[in-house]
């Protein structure tokens, strides 16, 4: 039987990392195979293009070429890992996919949600989560957050990832059956039960 595809989303320092992890663990301990992935990586190809992507280092790519570049590691991870492992009944937790690059390449940088969503449709094709959850909170306070030196993404402006929850709000209204909203300002056993709750209405366990 074909697996189950859930993605993560949110704004830098939404806590995603803890609650994919809680979610892997609550699946496999209701005995689903379960495969955890993240972007942009995932592949040996994805990593080094995420370091690419991620560095503060050397010349910046322009708007264009860093929604590629994102496409790129996603068109491996999704041909390498995902398919396979759908086929094989896995259900895939990716901490951040496609929705990632409409709201921060489509929404945030302006090239435009309908424009990002048409160069991933040609290599998703019909891989598309069935669920994802995107962790909601003001940038401002989710920033604090963060600790050690902030990559690339992370230095941008309050505004810019002001416009990155815009965009994930927006992409809500585009998408209501696939994307659920959960506040990230509450605690994570709070964030984690919001979840399961959405993960029994979608279908994906039950309770
Ligand atoms: P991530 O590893 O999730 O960073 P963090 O764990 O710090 O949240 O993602 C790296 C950055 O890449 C993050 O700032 C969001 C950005 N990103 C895009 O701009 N577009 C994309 O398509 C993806 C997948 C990520």
């Amino acid at each position: 039987m074909k697996g189950k595809f859930v993605t993560i989303e949110g704004p830098d320092g939404a806590g995603k990392t803890t609650q994919v992890k809680k979610i892997s663990d609550y699946l496999k301990s209701r005995g689903f195979k379960v495969l955890v992935t993240r972007e942009p990586g995932g592949t040996p190809l994805g990593e080094k293009l995420r370091e690419v992507l991620l560095t503060s280092e050397g010349e910046s790519p322009v708007p264009e070429a860093e929604a590629l570049i994102y496409a790129a590691s996603r068109a491996q991870l999704v041909k390498k890992v995902i398919e396979p492992a759908l086929d094989k009944g896995f259900t895939i937790l990716c901490d951040r996919f496609v929705d990632s690059s409409l709201a921060y390449q489509g929404w945030a940088r302006g090239l435009g949600i309908e424009e990002l969503a048409r160069i991933n449709r040609w290599f998703l094709q019909d891989i598309w989560p069935d669920l994802t959850i995107v962790l909601d909170i003001d940038p401002a306070q989710s920033l604090n957050r963060l600790s050690g030196k902030k990559d690339r993404l992370e230095s941008e402006t309050l505004d810019f990832h002001r416009k990155v929850r815009e965009g994930f709000l927006k992409l809500k209204d585009l998408y209501p059956q696939r994307i659920k909203i959960v506040d990230a300002a509450q605690n994570p056993d709070a964030i984690f039960k919001t979840i399961l709750l959405e993960l029994e209405k979608s279908g994906i366990i039950n309770s």
